[in-house]
Order: structure tokens, then sequence, then C-alpha cells
């Protein structure tokens, strides 16, 4: 998978942005082991905690298409403000949380950071990061 392919799925997934209270829009496309492509967007609510980030909407497609044994090799988050550019814009801490539930220590992540694209491994995403063992 080229970072090309990924960016681009991600830029188009972010035209499908509904983002009418905060006008920032983003897009995540994640690929995954099997080395398909799922793409999601952000989803605003007028009760605002109830908004889901691109990347958690775009996890919920692979789990969907590919079942719960899906692990995400890269994913790739784009954004624009209401005037049109990209901002650093790092993953939340809740998408940090769920992108590691799918992610092996060395999965990638790609993000527009303060001096052009970023990009980390989980491990150093999210050191430490909650699981739970009974
Ligand atoms: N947002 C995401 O989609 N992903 C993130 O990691 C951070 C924030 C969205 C949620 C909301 O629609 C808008 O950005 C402003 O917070």
């Amino acid at each position: 998978m080229s970072g090309n392919k990924l960016n681009k799925a991600a830029e188009t997934v972010l035209e499908a942005a509904y983002a009418p209270y905060s006008g920032f829009r983003v897009g995540a496309a994640v690929v995954t082991e099997s080395g398909v492509v799922h793409t999601g967007c952000n989803v605003e609510n007028a009760s605002y905690g109830l908004t889901l980030c691109a990347e958690r909407n775009a996890i919920a497609r692979a789990v969907a298409a590919e079942g719960p044994a899906m692990k995400i090799r890269e994913i790739y988050i784009t954004n624009r403000t209401a005037s049109g550019v990209a901002v650093p814009c790092s993953p939340c801490g809740a998408c940090r949380q769920v992108i590691a539930e799918f992610a092996t220590a060395d999965t990638l992540i790609h993000y527009h950071g303060e001096d052009g694209i970023v990009c980390k491994t989980m491990a150093e995403l999210l050191p430490d990061s909650f699981t739970f063992s009974r």
C-alpha cells in the first residue's frame, strides 16, 4: 500500500464529513493486514458529545466489513478547517485507545503535524494503553 493511495482515500472521504457545528472536516483511511482500505469521516450531532470522530468511523466500517479479527496496518488522517486549509491535528485520546484495540505496537499512524505529515507508531502515540484482562 503506497502512502499516496491511503492519503487520497482520506482526502476523498473528508468531502463527506458532516460537520455543521465546528466546520472542521476530518477524513481517515485505514489499511488492514488484509490490504483492504476502509474510510470514515467525522459525523457531528446537535448534542455535541455524540459526535463521531473520523478515525472511529473508519474503524467501525473496517470491523463491519472484515470482522472482529481485523488488524490495522496503517491509518492516515487528514483535515480541513472551515477556511479550507489543513492544520496540525493528531488523533484525540479516545481515538488513540480505539486504534490501539485493533493495532500492533508497530502500526503506523500518519497525520498533519506542525511541520507537515507526521508518522508515528502506535507505541509512540499511546504508550501503556489500557488493556482488559479478566
Ligand atoms: N475530530 C475527529 O474527527 N478526529 C479527531 O481525532 C479529533 C476531532 C472531529 C470531531 C469534531 O467533529 C471536529 O473534529 C472538531 O472537534
